[in-house]
C-alpha cells in the first residue's frame, strides 16, 4: 500500500532535487502531483514499479500510449536492432515507408503521411496544412476539446461556467499572454449541439482553413460525437473547401482502422500519435494526396514546409512498426471486447453502490463520472466542486491500493490485460465507491 504523503519515500526525496531544477519536479504538468510527484523506476506488462518499490496495475499507460503495456519483448527487439545500426540520421531511413505503407493500409482516407515527434506538432502541422491548402487562416474545434499545446488548438481547452458564455462557446485562451490574433482566428463550436455548431460554422465559412474533431475527446467528457454532428461536420467542410481534420492522437486505438472507420465518416487530414510510436515520440500527419500535396518538395519549395531533426526517427519507426504489427485484427476486437467488459462491470459496481456514476468511452477507453447528468459534451461532462473532489478521492484511493487510472477517470487497456486486470479494477473500484463519504 502506498502512502502517497511519506516525504521520507525516495520519491519524496527525488522531488526535493527535482524542484530546483525542473519546475514542479517534471517536464509535464500532468505528470505533477502533490505533494510531490511518483518517480518511475520500471514497468513490464500491465504493471509499473516506482522507486520505491509500489506496484501500480496501470490503466493510464502514459495516458493510453502504452497499447502493448511495458517492455514487449517483439517491440524491445526491433528497438534494440535499430539503436544498433544508430538512431538518428539526416536521412530517411526504410522503417519510415514500412510504417506509412502499414497506416495507409488501414485507413481509408490516407494515401500519405509525415511524421513528426508529438501529437501537439501534428496537430499544428495539420492546421498550418489546412491554411497552406485552403489560404485561410481560421480553424475550428470543440470547446474543452485537447489537442495538445499549440496556442490555436488550446483554446477553450479549459473554459469553465464562469466563463464559457450562454449560448456560442467563448473563444478563451488557456495560457496566460497569448496574442489577440490567435482568440480571433479561432472558432469554437459545441460537440454533439449540430444546430448551433452548423451555425457558428457556416458564419465563419469564408475564412475558415479547417475544423478539427476528435470524435471521441476526452476532455469532452470521452462522449463519442454523434453521426448526426459528424454528417454535419464532413457535409459543411465538403460545401464549403474547408479541412476536416480528424484527431486520433489517442483515439486511434479504437479500432484497426482508427477511429474513422469505427465511426463511418473520412477526414481530409488525419493526425496521429500515441500508440503508432511504439513507446516512443511520436506525431503524424496523414491524408489525401491532394491535401498532402502541401508538403511535397518535388516541384520546388512547398506551400508547407515541414522538417524537424528527429522528423521520422528510425527508432521510433521501428518500434511503431513492431507495436502496429501486433495490433492485428483480432487483437483489437479482444481488447475492446474487454473494454465493453470493464464498462459493464463498472457500471454494474456503480450502480450495486448507489451513488451517482456513470461510465463513458468506446473500445479500449473508458472514463468513469461521478455525475448523473446524461452526458452530450463538455459542459455536462464538466463536473461540480464536489464530483471533481469524489473523484480525486476515488483516484488517491486506487493509487493507494495497487492501481493507477488518469485523475480525469481515464482508463485505458493495454494488450497483457485479460479479464483478471478488469475484476481487480472493478473491486479495487467498489472499495473505493465504498470509502466516499
Ligand atoms: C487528442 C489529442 N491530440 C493531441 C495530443 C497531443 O499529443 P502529445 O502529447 O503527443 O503532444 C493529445 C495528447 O494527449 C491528445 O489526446
Amino acid at each position: 500500500m502506498r502512502d502517497v504523503d511519506r516525504p521520507n519515500s525516495r520519491s519524496g526525496q527525488i522531488y526535493q532535487r527535482a524542484r530546483q531544477v525542473l519546475p514542479g519536479g517534471t517536464s509535464r504538468s500532468s505528470t505533477y502531483a502533490s505533494p510531490h510527484p511518483i518517480y518511475l523506476s520500471s514497468g513490464h506488462g500491465a504493471y509499473i514499479t516506482d522507486v520505491d518499490g509500489i506496484e501500480l496495475l496501470d490503466f493510464a499507460n502514459n495516458f493510453t500510449t502504452m497499447i502493448h503495456g511495458y517492455a514487449n519483448p517483439i517491440i524491445e527487439a526491433a528497438v534494440i536492432e535499430q539503436v544498433k545500426r544508430g538512431s538518428s540520421f539526416g536521412f530517411a531511413t526504410e522503417h519510415e515507408v514500412e510504417l506509412a505503407e502499414l497506416l495507409r493500409a488501414r485507413v481509408e482516407s490516407i494515401d500519405q503521411i509525415r511524421f513528426m515527434n508529438s501529437g501537439t506538432e501534428a496537430v499544428m502541422h495539420a492546421i498550418r496544412a489546412a491554411r497552406a491548402y485552403t489560404g485561410r487562416p481560421k480553424i475550428a474545434k470543440c470547446e474543452g476539446a485537447f489537442h495538445g499545446n499549440y496556442d490555436y488548438a488550446e483554446v477553450s481547452l479549459e473554459s469553465g461556467p464562469d466563463n464559457w458564455g450562454d449560448t456560442q462557446p467563448a473563444r478563451l485562451s488557456t495560457t496566460k499572454g497569448v496574442p489577440a490574433g490567435v482568440l480571433d482566428d479561432v472558432v469554437v463550436i459545441p460537440l454533439n449541439d449540430v444546430e448551433l455548431a452548423s451555425q457558428v460554422l457556416e458564419a465563419s465559412k469564408d475564412e475558415l482553413a479547417g475544423v478539427l474533431i476528435d470524435p471521441l475527446a476526452n476532455r469532452a467528457g470521452m462522449v463519442p460525437a454523434t453521426a448526426a454532428f459528424l454528417d454535419m461536420v464532413r457535409t459543411f467542410c465538403t460545401a464549403n473547401d474547408v479541412v476536416m481534420i480528424s484527431d486520433e492522437v489517442l483515439c486511434f486505438r479504437l479500432g484497426f482502422g482508427g477511429a474513422q472507420t469505427e465511426f463511418g465518416y473520412q477526414a481530409d487530414l488525419t493526425v496521429l500519435g500515441k500508440i503508432i510510436g511504439g513507446g516512443f515520440p511520436v506525431g503524424a500527419v496523414g491524408g489525401r494526396s491532394e491535401f498532402m500535396r502541401v508538403f511535397d518538395p518535388t516541384d520546388g519549395k512547398p506551400d508547407m514546409p515541414q522538417s524537424g531533426t528527429f522528423a521520422g526517427n528510425p527508432v521510433t519507426m521501428a518500434a511503431g512498426v513492431a507495436s502496429m504489427n501486433l495490433l492485428t485484427l483480432e487483437e483489437f476486437e479482444r481488447l475492446n471486447r474487454l473494454g465493453e467488459l470493464a464498462r459493464n462491470r463498472l457500471r454494474d459496481v456503480i450502480q450495486a453502490a448507489g451513488v451517482p456514476g456513470q461510465v463513458t468511452g468506446l473500445g479500449s477507453l473508458f472514463r468513469i463520472h461521478l455525475t448523473e447528468r446524461t452526458l452530450h459534451g463538455y459542459r455536462d461532462a464538466y463536473p461540480t466542486p464536489e464530483e471533481r473532489e469524489n473523484l480525486n478521492k476515488l483516484y488517491h484511493y486506487l493509487l493507494e491500493h495497487g492501481v493507477l487510472i488518469a485523475s480525469s477517470g481515464m482508463c485505458a487497456l493495454t494488450t497483457p490485460m485479460c479479464e483478471a486486470e478488469i475484476e481487480l479494477l472493478a473491486e479495487r473500484v467498489d472499495d473505493g465507491l465504498a470509502s466516499l463519504p
